[in-house]
């Protein structure tokens, strides 16, 4: 059962206030960029933090007491993983990365060696395409007009070229929608390609099942990080086939890569230690083992429905706002609590920045690293997007297109939701307390609005 009350105990964070403009009191914070990374609860700290005090040591070849403790957590990580993924062990292996960009460059890594495209999406966000990009060619499948996948065009491209990875995200860092996965695993092995799933935005809200190796709809390679799912920053994973990465060369060659080595000659290891030169992040690994068990003894189903819920409440709050945008689908049934919006006239860092020093509001503006996922749901021409390289490769600033996103996580609550539809409702009448001033960061070629009076 879902005691959410419990659960937002848990969380430190949710202690925290702010000032506000036009209130005498500190705000509670309001934290809804659960999307670009999530707190540590109380009990994944304390493992965290043990780590640090009592085990703390480097892990496989050492036979001391501190090192065989800190290799007994670190390697029962990997079965935590698999386990929550229903990947099997026998066949499959995790890899450790620092973050999800690392895990999905190195899933690219593992089949370039093959011949064929990478297939990929205007879904995604930057890192399951420029990684992609870097080792070969690259063909897009399109979105529909609400940004979910196009899947007649999945179709078409996958018989009208030689396609050896599917590259396709779980859940869309800026809609929430959910691809059908599975169904795009099954078309992906039709065509003799693997899948590739970035987990990033469903590691953490929603159940995973890679399914067994030999079924239809296998997930081949899944990638994802542990501060999008209550761990702390600095430790992903990938997941995937023994037998590719066994074929593949060495992601990175060094210290523990190695059975054997003279001057002229080196034997590799198998996988997973074959690619992963180097002392791995152990600390962060054992993090996201414990944050995926708390996660588990909560249970996916909840924390879905939770989610699901507040999710769908909030879709009518803020479509019921006269001049606010809501981009992607209009219910929870197929999206995350993911809720990317515009407001008409009110360019969108103004609006973030305005929920930060009016609400203690914390949410996230701008193109969230899917340029053109972005250019296509706020319809940016082509002469637009020319302009705006133009005027970014010259180093002038740039008023850069983009929305606010607010994203639904573990703690958040319908009172949270409320505040945000009232405090969007101000905006959208432009009725805000503070004067804002248009600042251009030539720096960063942008425009911000930092400096206000109230
Ligand atoms: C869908 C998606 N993929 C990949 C990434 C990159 O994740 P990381 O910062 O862990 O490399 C993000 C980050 O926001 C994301 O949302």
């Amino acid at each position: 059962m879902f005691d959410s009350a419990k659960i937002r105990s848990d969380f430190p964070v949710t202690g925290l206030t702010f000032p506000v403009i036009g209130k005498p009191d500190p705000q509670p914070l309001i934290y809804m960029d659960h999307g670009a990374s999530t707190h540590a609860p109380q009990p994944v700290i304390e493992k965290y933090q043990k780590f640090l005090s009592s085990y703390y040591a480097n892990v496989h070849r050492g036979h001391h007491h501190l090192s065989i403790m800190s290799t007994d957590l670190f390697d029962q990580v990997s079965e935590i993983i698999l386990d929550f993924i229903h990947g099997d062990p026998s066949e499959n292996c995790i890899m450790y990365t620092q973050n999800t960009t690392m895990a999905l460059d190195m899933a690219g890594h593992m089949v370039e060696h093959l011949s064929g495209v990478t297939l990929t999406t205007l879904l995604e966000h930057h890192s399951n395409d420029l990684p992609h990009r870097a080792r070969g060619k690259v063909v897009h499948v399109g979105a529909t007009e609400d940004g979910t996948l196009d899947y007649a065009d999945l179709e078409r491209k996958l018989r009208a070229y030689h396609v050896k990875l599917v590259a396709v995200t779980g859940c869309s860092n800026v809609t929430g929608y959910y691809p059908e996965i599975h169904k795009i695993a099954r078309l992906a092995h039709e065509h003799g390609a693997y899948i590739l799933v970035d987990a990033a935005q469903l590691l953490a809200h929603n159940s995973i099942d890679v399914r067994p190796n030999d079924h239809p709809e296998h997930i081949d390679f899944l990638a994802a990080a542990g501060h999008k799912a209550y761990a702390p920053m600095g430790s992903g994973f990938l997941f995937g086939p023994k037998k590719v990465f066994d074929a593949a060369p060495p992601y990175m060659p060094g210290g523990g890569t190695v059975k054997y080595v003279t001057a002229e000659d080196v034997f590799f290891d198998k996988s997973p230690d074959r690619h992963q030169g180097g002392t791995p992040n152990i600390a962060g690994a054992i993090a996201v083992g414990a944050a995926l068990h708390y996660l588990k003894d909560i249970g996916m189903d909840h924390v879905r429905e939770h989610e699901r819920e507040l999710t769908d409440f909030a879709i009518g709050k803020l479509t019921a706002i006269p001049g606010l945008t809501l981009y992607g689908p209009k219910t929870a049934a197929t999206k995350s609590g993911v809720l990317t919006f515009t407001i008409d006239g009110v360019y969108h860092e103004l609006a973030a920045t305005i929920l930060n020093y009016e609400y203690a509001i914390a949410t996230r503006n701008g193109c969230f690293c899917a340029h053109p996922l972005l250019h296509h749901l706020l319809k940016v021409t082509p002469e637009e997007s020319a302009l705006l390289r133009d005027q970014l490769v010259k180093g002038e600033a740039a008023k850069i297109p983009g929305a606010i996103r607010a994203t639904i996580g573990l703690y958040n609550t319908r009172e949270e939701i409320e505040v945000l539809a009232e405090a969007l409702s101000v905006i959208a009448a432009r009725q805000w307390r503070g004067n804002y001033t248009e600042k251009q960061d030539t720096d960063l070629c942008r425009t911000s609005y930092y400096e206000f009076t109230i």
